[in-house]
């Protein structure tokens, strides 16, 4: 056997041995995990039209959905940095503080149920939340329609968007629009590649964090195509978090359901762009990530995960992080005579 032959035979070894330990780990994770959809999903009783893309946009960016005429679910779920606000709990209206984290609006549409404590069903059952929430945008559904009603270019956006209705211009309307805006915010991350076979797309430490991800068992919970967003589980499944991270008076999915088992029960919260969207849990009251995951070691799996563990899975977690659609910002309508004036 020539030196040659070996030497092929050993380059050929060393090729195949990461290549198949590589592709052991994508299965493993394919089992668990999905890559993003490529093209906008289909939602449940909403046909999306790029019509309906369009005006949804528009709604979205604009603040005279409230009562003030200050707050749009941009102000919030501010698309330039992460889909969220980086506050602990958001502030709406009269800069009252809400008593919850906002999440991210990005991929949001592949949540299997939306809030913390998964009370809306979908996004359009979600949208007419916030506009009617006195701490948020304290608006009315007439003053709404009145208001969009009152400048023309919507009035015709609507007639496109959902042609043959007799009066296009209603409050559900309005929700299957920024459903049909929010379908299109999703965010392929290095993940995705990975997923799809890239195997360069993700560094060692990357790969490492999520096999530990796996392993440990965050995986059981935070599945599926945004890593969570399905699924409810107590906040404290093996050891309760101290009221300064689980406030005593937030019982999530107890509101919900009246249930007594739901108490401190919350939506296994989705992990894209975890990395970008700090302070994190329904609480807001952790900012570091690496805090975040140790506490949910103890909280979850009641184990002190190490340091160097809580590293990589970090670094996994970072993996997440997505690349935002471009956004053209849009030139929303001008206000009428016709228009209700802002209130205070
Ligand atoms: C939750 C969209 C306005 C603060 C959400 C979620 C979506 C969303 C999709 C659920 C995400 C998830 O569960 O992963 C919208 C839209 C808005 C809007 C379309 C405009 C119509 C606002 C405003 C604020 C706000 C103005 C702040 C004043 C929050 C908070 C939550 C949330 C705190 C979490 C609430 C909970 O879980 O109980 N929003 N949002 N949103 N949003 Fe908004
Ligand atoms: C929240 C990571 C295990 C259920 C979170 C958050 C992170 C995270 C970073 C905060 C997300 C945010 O605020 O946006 C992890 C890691 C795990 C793990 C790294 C393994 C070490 C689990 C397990 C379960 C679970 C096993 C279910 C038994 C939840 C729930 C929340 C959450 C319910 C929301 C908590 C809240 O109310 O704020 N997880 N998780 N997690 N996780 Fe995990």
């Amino acid at each position: 056997v020539s030196l040659a032959l070996v030497s092929a035979g050993l380059m050929a070894s060393a090729l195949v041995g990461p290549a198949t330990a590589a592709d052991d780990l994508r299965k493993q994770a394919l089992e668990v995990f999905k890559p993003l959809p490529s093209t906008i999903p289909a939602v449940k009783g909403n046909k999306i039209t790029p019509q309906k893309i369009e005006l949804g946009k528009d709604l979205f960016f604009d603040p005279r959905l409230s009562a003030s005429g200050v707050f749009s679910c941009a102000s919030c779920h501010n698309l330039t940095t992460g889909g969220d606000d980086n506050l602990e709990t958001s502030i709406g209206h009269g800069w009252q503080r809400g008593p919850r984290n906002a999440p991210t609006v990005f991929n949001s549409v592949l949540n299997e149920a939306q809030f913390w404590d998964g009370r809306a069903e979908d996004l359009k059952a979600q949208a007419k939340g916030p506009i009617q929430a006195g701490v948020e945008m304290a608006n009315t559904p007439d003053n709404v329609v009145k208001t969009l009603k009152s400048m023309p270019p919507y009035v015709e956006a609507f007639t496109t968007a959902f042609p043959g209705e007799k009066d296009p211009v209603t409050f559900d309307n309005m929700a299957k629009a920024i459903e049909a805006y929010e379908a299109t915010l999703l965010t392929p991350a290095p993940f995705d590649t990975w997923l799809n076979g890239d195997d360069d797309a993700l560094t060692p430490d990357q790969k490492k964090g999520l096999a530990l991800f796996m392993d440990k068992g965050c995986a059981a919970c935070h599945s599926g195509v945004n890593v969570g967003g399905h699924g409810y589980y107590p906040f404290g499944v093996v050891e309760k978090p101290g009221a300064d991270i689980l406030p005593p008076n937030d019982k999530g999915r107890f509101a919900v359901t009246k249930t007594a088992g739901d108490e401190y029960v919350f939506r296994a919260a989705p992990l894209r762009n975890v990395a970008v969207t700090r302070p994190y849990f329904h609480s807001g009251k952790v900012w570091d990530l690496g805090q975040a995951v140790a506490i949910m070691g103890n909280a979850q799996l009641g184990e002190a995960l190490n340091d160097g563990d809580v590293k990589l899975i970090v670094a996994f977690l970072g993996a997440l992080t997505g690349k935002v659609p471009e956004v053209v910002l849009p030139v929303l309508p001008a206000e009428t005579d016709a228009t209700p004036r802002p209130t205070a």
